[in-house]
């Protein structure tokens, strides 16, 4: 079912209050360190400042648990969000009661407001009727254009729709236009590239994505994973040893429904994860005992840049190594790099990855960076998103 969009409501001059996802990672002086969310929102944002609504934006950042976190505050986001917009963004310390009332009523149209971290309060996460009410009282119409949350059951995402009329934003409608592209007729040969920590994360979307995908590149500790599954030592790398029996089934399905799984024939090892460490490059058969797997090999990099290269749709999830830590960037950087060079649908989501390829300097050159992990993985398991769900359907 198609939900309404901020294009179908009327808004002319009205209070609107708009979900954004603005948990932004910050420098330690404080300053945003990348603002791709705050640019993710400005399509909106600045509709409705045409229109003369007054603008309230929501947002968490991080995981304070309910309580008043000075670092996690919003002050950062605000003054990004000033001079992206160019035009004064109002902060305050509340996101509700009399002190976030009195900063709506002297909102003039146009102008823009953003509230305290959400997540200060425990009632945002235990999605409290009492605090979505006490939100949705401060505007007339609600916006959710924060897609990074859309898979979560919050009194901003879900809880304010029992209270106003609620529609998606720009963003929330091209993620989900995005990422339905792969649910239905995806370009083929359609590839997952999927690296990060764990397989137990991702059991849900790969067993739904098998279905889908003609081929899958594996990294990052996952790899591991699935390499031992298939009876590789893997000296002292990141193994989830819970999850062998799932990752062998996952691939013995893979198999079945003839998707072509590519596992790293090589690796990079080193002792630890530190810059400046020992490192060489070994054939995962030939793993040293002490030594962790940190990133995917060269050889393996070289048939992966192949793969992508015949692909026609791509979708990336975490990165393929530990990339954060130079000298264990280059099997993810490459990967962003054939990505970019790829003229056909390529979408990559989840932060570190969407990270990676900026870092990269490859970001404008792919189709789309979902601006939420979670989420992204969740709709493509076929869930059900809560924060989409509770929208009003359009005609
Ligand atoms: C994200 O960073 O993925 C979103 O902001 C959601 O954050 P959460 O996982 O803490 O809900």
């Amino acid at each position: 079912m198609r939900k309404k969009t901020l294009r179908e409501v009327a808004l002319d001059g009205k209070r609107v209050l708009v979900r954004v996802d603005f948990n932004v990672p910050l420098n330690p002086d404080l300053t945003v360190e990348d603002d791709g969310r705050l640019r993710a929102s400005l399509p909106t944002i600045r509709y409705l400042r045409e229109r003369g609504c007054r603008v309230i934006l929501a947002s968490h950042m991080d995981r304070p648990k309910g309580r008043v976190v000075e670092a996690l505050r919003l002050d950062p986001a605000a003054r990004r969000l000033a001079e992206l917009l160019d035009c004064p963004v109002r902060k305050i310390d509340q996101c509700v009661g009399p002190e976030a009332r009195d900063a709506v009523e002297r909102l003039h149209p146009g102008e823009v407001l953003l509230l305290e971290n959400l997540r200060f309060h425990p009632e945002e996460e235990a999605n409290e009727p009492e605090f979505a009410r006490r939100l949705a009282q401060l505007a007339d119409v609600f916006v959710q254009d924060a897609f990074g949350v859309v898979h979560r059951q919050h009194a901003s995402v879900v809880g304010v729709s029992a209270f106003l009329p609620a529609v998606a934003g720009f963003l929330l409608e091209k993620e989900l236009a995005y990422l339905s592209e792969f649910l239905s007729e995806p370009p083929r040969p359609f590839l997952l590239v999927v690296g990060g920590a764990k397989v137990s994360d991702k059991i849900g979307v790969l067993k739904s994505l098998w279905r889908k995908v003609d081929e899958a590149l594996v990294g990052g500790g996952l790899a591991n994973t699935f390499l031992a599954a298939s009876g590789l030592h893997m000296g002292s790398s990141l193994v989830e040893t819970d999850a062998l029996a799932v990752a062998g089934d996952l691939l013995r399905e893979a198999a079945e429904r003839g998707v072509q799984v590519h596992l790293p024939v090589d690796m990079v090892v080193a002792p630890e994860p530190r810059e400046g460490v020992p490192r060489r490059a070994v054939p995962v058969d030939g793993m040293p005992d002490d030594w962790q797997a940190l990133d995917i090999g060269p050889q393996t990099l070289r048939e992966y840049e192949q793969v992508i290269a015949r692909a026609r749709s791509v979708f990336w999830n975490g990165p393929l190594g530990v990339f954060e830590v130079p000298g264990f960037e280059q099997g993810t950087y490459g990967v962003a790099r054939a990505m970019a060079a790829n003229p056909g649908l390529t979408v990559v989501g989840g932060g570190d990855a969407t990270a990676a390829v900026r870092k990269a300097g490859v970001a404008e050159r792919m189709s789309h960076l979902c601006t939420g992990g979670g989420a992204a993985l969740k709709f493509l398991e076929g869930r059900e998103l809560p924060g989409v769900a509770c929208l009003e359907d359009a005609p």
